[in-house]
């Protein structure tokens, strides 16, 4: 099992600036091996040391302390390979919360990618079914799968808007440059009060899938959206949105099969 070795930020009151300014940064390490020695821009912390229970202070070599404990499904899932785009946590999180996905729901997504959204799905689903149509990727994607240790989720070589063999499925997840072409996959595959959910990057995309969507009596188009996450540093009185800016991501929208 993956650890992790973390350290706050420190920070010393200077008093000709009357003010607190940071000495050390604070630090993050996902350790991938545990039973070797890590090594870290800081010196090394032994495997010896990796061994030990949660919440353990430990030191390099060179005296910097760290805690360590056991890495969560996100810390490894933060290590997956990837290719270009894929859907960040915040609209993850958005979709799980608006479906009411969990352990009884079979899901399907497409296209694949890297693996991100099928990978985090089958984390929580019963089974995932994730379509795509580049060998390349489809290869990338099984090997995030099986270092997350999923045995529930089945990477197809396919293009899904030809087909989709599943039936009865709770949740389909469109991550597709046309996703209005699997609409009519996407009304044989799911059961009747299954959502249908489409994450694309441009407006265009959207009003096409909507538009189509729209006109279909089987469906409910139930809204669109755009999930902001904004940081803010919060220190002591200095309260504020973090500086950097808000990067855009994808629209989602959501459907529901009616009939
Ligand atoms: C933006 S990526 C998806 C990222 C993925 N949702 C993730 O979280 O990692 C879009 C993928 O769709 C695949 N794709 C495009 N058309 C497809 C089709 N008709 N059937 C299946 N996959 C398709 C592309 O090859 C590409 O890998």
């Amino acid at each position: 099992m993956p650890k992790i070795l973390i350290r706050k930020a420190k920070k010393e009151y200077v008093k000709e600036l009357d003010k607190e300014v940071t000495i050390s940064k604070p630090r993050y390490y996902f350790v991938e091996d545990p039973a070797k020695d890590y090594h870290t821009s800081e010196g090394i912390v032994t495997k010896k040391d990796l061994k030990k229970k949660d919440g353990s202070l430990v030191k390099t070599n060179t005296g910097k302390e760290f805690f360590v404990f056991s890495a969560s499904f996100t810390d490894r899932y933060r290590k997956i390979k990837r290719l270009p785009q894929i859907i960040p946590l915040k609209d993850i999180g958005h979709i799980i919360a608006e479906t009411g996905v969990g352990k009884q729901s079979r899901a399907v997504d497409a296209g694949t990618g890297s693996g991100a959204l099928a990978c985090f799905l089958g984390h929580l689903v019963k089974e995932v079914t994730s379509y795509e149509i580049r060998k390349e990727h489809a290869d990338i994607a099984r090997e995030n799968v099986k270092n997350l240790g999923l045995k529930n989720v089945k990477i197809k070589n396919k293009d899904i808007y030809r087909d989709i063999d599943e039936r009865e499925i709770d949740i389909l997840v469109l991550d597709l440059p046309e996703p209005w072409n699997a609409i009519r996959s996407a009304e044989k595959a799911l059961k009747v009060g299954g959502f249908l959910v489409s994450y694309s990057p441009t407006i265009p995309q959207v009003m096409d899938f909507a538009n189509t969507i729209s006109s279909n009596p089987k469906f409910i188009v139930l809204k669109t959206i755009e999930v902001i996450e904004r940081n803010w540093d919060v220190y002591g009185r200095k309260v504020r949105p973090n500086s950097s800016g808000i990067g855009h991501s994808g629209f989602l929208t959501f459907v529901r099969k009616i009939s």
